[in-house]
């Protein structure tokens, strides 16, 4: 990205988002809250799910690898190392005080999030999707997640700012999504009753539901904050410094 994002209201440091409608400025510590449990459930989804693609044994792969198309291991494992980088990326972008402080970093990760993680990694999700278990819900969530980070870049390169924010955080909760849906996937065939024929509708479903329940999430965020400014960093600065005596 050419350009940080920084939201005005906030003071020094960021980290406080102005409400709209009188209802009060969100709390200090939401953002950074939401952030920290983001950080944590992508820890434990990376140690739990990615090493078994760095070992170059194709027997090692927890998905079904199909007879007909023999590069899909090669496409999953490209996938599983673009897609972690976009993975251990993505809550620095989205963290207001990180933005703030480190102007020059958000810039830097935010290129490497988007050509060396969501880009690559959702076009090789759409190759790999026809041979998955849940393969609808999957291509879906695919095509909005590289739309939503296509239109956060070209906004920030036309230096609208705001509605960079408010794309890269769609494109953030489309990211996360992945792990709701393997959240769902490890929990629910414990639930008496659940048989293994139900497992195909059980891996597109998950899909669909961590899609909505991240959109619904992010829209909620984005309404809770709806009237901040977003400016860069930069430029804040030197209005501090132009009304400095
Ligand atoms: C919208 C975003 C994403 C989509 C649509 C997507 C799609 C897919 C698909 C279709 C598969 C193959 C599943 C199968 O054959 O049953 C897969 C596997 C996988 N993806 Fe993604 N992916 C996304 C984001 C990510 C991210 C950000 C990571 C982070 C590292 C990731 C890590 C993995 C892993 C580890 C597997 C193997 C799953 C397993 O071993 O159970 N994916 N993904």
């Amino acid at each position: 990205m050419s350009h940080s994002t920084q939201e005005s209201t906030a003071p020094a440091g960021g980290g406080v988002a102005q409400k709209a409608g009188g209802r009060g400025p969100a709390p200090r510590w939401l953002p950074a809250a939401g952030i920290a449990v983001w950080l944590l459930l992508a820890f434990a989804f990376i140690v739990m799910f990615v090493p078994v693609y760095f070992t170059g044994d194709p027997s090692g792969a927890r998905v079904q690898l199909s007879d007909y198309f023999p590069w899909h291991y090669g496409f999953l494992v490209a996938h599983v190392a673009f897609g972690l980088v976009a993975m251990a990326t993505a809550p620095f972008q989205v963290w207001p005080r990180f933005r703030n402080r480190y102007p020059a970093l958000h810039r830097v990760m935010g290129r490497l999030h988007i050509f060396a993680g969501v880009l690559p990694a959702g076009l090789m999700a759409l190759v790999i999707t026809p041979f998955a278990a849940g393969p609808v819900g999957n291509a879906f969530g695919a095509v909005l997640w590289l739309g939503a980070t296509i239109m956060g870049f070209r906004r920030v390169r036309q230096r609208r700012y705001t509605e960079h924010r408010r794309w890269m955080i769609y494109s953030f909760a489309l990211c996360m999504q992945i792990i709701e849906g393997r959240i769902m996937v490890l929990t629910i065939p414990l639930l008496p009753g659940f048989t293994p024929d139900r497992m195909p509708l059980l891996l597109e479903t998950a899909s669909w539901i961590g899609i909505l329940l991240n959109l619904l999430i992010a829209q909620w965020w984005l309404e809770r904050t709806a009237g901040v400014r977003v400016t860069p960093v930069a430029r804040r600065r030197e209005t501090i410094a132009a009304d400095r005596p």
